[in-house]
């Protein structure tokens, strides 16, 4: 059996931050991670990171956090949202201190630049690059405490004992052993459900493991109706392309050449939220002002020079994906899904309602989101609350003794995964997850109304059943067995789209990220308040209400950009 104080699964920016602080508080630390941790999903966020640095008169945490909860359409908690802009410039030098390479002013502070919904520019970065550069800083770090990393090891359960969390069972996929992992404190830190959705930004591995694993274990997931559809993705691949080409003063056209956002946003047009920014494009689109599907983004303004320089990837994706030069042509883009806003219900330390176990990053719902987030809070949250939560598990498990390795679990965990290999026909993965994509995609994009969320619900919950009853791993070996591996991830990634379908059918009005066609408005008297969803093995999630929003300084007012 392996056993560590503190373990973590997952080994993205939140999931090494987090284990770099428990290291420099002493803890016996051991990552999880299904890859090696610089090839995670962190590594494809471009723009940069999101900090009140002082830079300039006009910009502090209290503006960030005003435009933060602004941002969330006011269902951002706001003592939550609030820690993370406090702690965010502590944060960035931080990282600069530990060698990351952010650009730089002339005068050698670290650059800052616009981005949607932000009063001031204070989105730091490095080129159009900036999660890969935090990644490999942070795994410098990881080397230089000796942190073990358990790679290739796919964790299947949360195990818990006495009403604690005491670790994990993994799956090793070197040797196909299913392995207890036992610690006092366990920190998920598992990424996004993108791959709910058939386009999307995210990697093949934003499989919702950690959404999975604790629903299953009895947490809530919380505002998972909340999905961001980013404004500018590409057609071809759903690849991202960043906003800081927008705040770097790109434009957004139609098939007629205009820059339509100021029709939707008077005030700050392709500046404007994601949220709005990506209902003006598609409204665009269903007008019938697109182009193939597509609006476009339009940088050649910009000039070679300052490409080059500030979104050198873009260029090359764009390029290689369209075969268009961005220096010299417009290019395609519509709207995908990009990031999961709601998550493992927590509270702003990241602990969850299990003591011992936590959730940081975009896995969690703290809530600092609500029901929209701005763009360069995601890097910023990977980072403050990876921290956040290992400082609170590096002392809980202070007053932790031993804890008792769950065998049990271990059990019930070989026995599902015999199940699964013992099947000899029925249903593979790849067709559940067409399914399942399929109904996402046409039933909980953008728009939504109550006979597609309806139908979204029933097919989900259909594709559950078949799932429980039948799903079938064709692939019997023991050594990388992905046919296995990707099973279990759309166990976890069912359950997290039916959570998402049944709690925006539920909620009855417009907030955010969530645009219901026959609920156009936003409800504050009935709606101001979180969805908690509980697993239910019978079907669908049952939904509760019971979280009230933390409104501190900011009453909820009319959004206009
Ligand atoms: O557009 C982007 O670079 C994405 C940033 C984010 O999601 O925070």
């Amino acid at each position: 059996m392996i056993k560590h104080d503190v373990v973590v699964i997952g080994g993205g920016l939140a999931g090494m931050r987090a284990a770099v602080e428990a290291a420099e508080g002493g803890a016996d630390v051991a990552i999880v991670s299904k890859m090696h941790p610089v090839r995670s999903h962190s590594g494809a966020a471009q723009g940069g990171i999101n900090a009140a640095l002082g830079n300039r008169e006009d910009d502090s945490p209290k503006a960030h956090t005003f435009d933060t909860v602004k941002g969330s359409d006011y269902l951002g908690d706001q003592d939550a949202v609030a820690a993370m802009c406090e702690d965010a410039p502590g944060q960035i030098i931080w990282l600069e201190h530990r060698g990351c390479i952010f650009s730089r002013l002339p005068d050698g502070r670290i650059a800052q630049r616009p981005f949607g919904g932000a009063g001031s520019p204070r989105t730091c970065y490095s080129a159009d690059v900036t999660g890969l550069v935090i990644l490999h800083t942070l795994w410098e770090q990881l080397e230089r405490f000796g942190v073990k990393v358990y790679e290739e090891y796919f964790c299947t359960a949360l195990c818990v004992e006495d009403g604690i969390g005491t670790g994990v069972v993994a799956y090793n996929m070197r040797n196909g052993a299913l392995e207890l992992i036992t610690a006092k404190a366990t920190i998920f830190a598992t990424g996004g459900a993108g791959r709910m959705y058939a386009k999307t930004t995210n990697g093949y591995a934003s499989t919702a493991d950690g959404f999975g694993i604790a629903y299953k274990a009895g947490i809530p997931l919380m505002d998972m109706e909340f999905m961001q559809f980013h404004p500018t993705t590409l057609k071809e691949n759903g690849v991202l392309m960043t906003e800081g080409a927008r705040g770097e003063g790109a434009y957004l056209l139609n098939a007629l050449g205009e820059r339509f956002m100021f029709k939707y946003a008077p005030n700050k047009g392709e500046l404007a939220s994601r949220d709005v920014v990506s209902r003006a494009e598609w409204t665009e689109i269903l007008e019938g002002r697109g182009v193939d599907g597509c609006v476009l983004l339009d940088m050649r303004h910009l000039g070679r020079e300052k490409i080059l320089e500030r979104l050198p990837q873009i260029r090359e994706l764009a390029l290689d994906a369209t075969g268009k030069d961005a220096i010299n042509e417009p290019i395609p883009i519509l709207p995908g899904a990009h990031y999961t806003m709601g998550g493992i219900e927590t509270d702003k330390w990241g602990a969850t309602r299990i003591p011992g176990v936590y959730a940081a990053g975009e896995c969690a719902c703290v809530s600092v989101h609500g029901a929209n987030r701005l763009g360069g809070n995601s890097l910023l949250e990977t980072i403050v609350f990876g921290a956040r939560s290992a400082k609170h598990a590096v002392n809980y498990i202070k007053s932790v003794g031993e804890v008792r390795p769950s065998e049990r679990t271990l059990k019930a965990q070989q026995e599902r995964v015999s199940g699964l290999l013992g099947r000899t026909s029925g249903t593979r993965s790849p067709i559940l997850r067409r399914a399942m994509n399929a109904t996402m995609s046409e039933n909980t994009f953008i728009f939504r109304n109550e006979a597609g969320l309806r139908k979204a619900v029933d097919e989900l919950s259909a594709v559950r059943k078949e799932f429980d009853a039948s799903a079938y791993v064709m692939d019997k070996s023991t050594t990388f067995n992905t046919d296995l591996v990707t099973t279990l991830e759309t166990d976890f990634l069912i359950d997290a789209a039916l959570a998402l379908a049944a709690g925006s059918l539920a909620r009855t009005e417009s907030r955010g990220a969530q645009a219901r066609t026959d609920y156009p408005e936003r409800d504050d008297a009935n709606w101001l308040k979180h969805t908690l969803a509980w697993r239910n093995e019978q079907g669908p999630p049952r939904l509760d209400y019971s979280r009230a929003v933390t409104i501190a300084d900011f009453a909820p007012e009319v959004r206009s950009y």
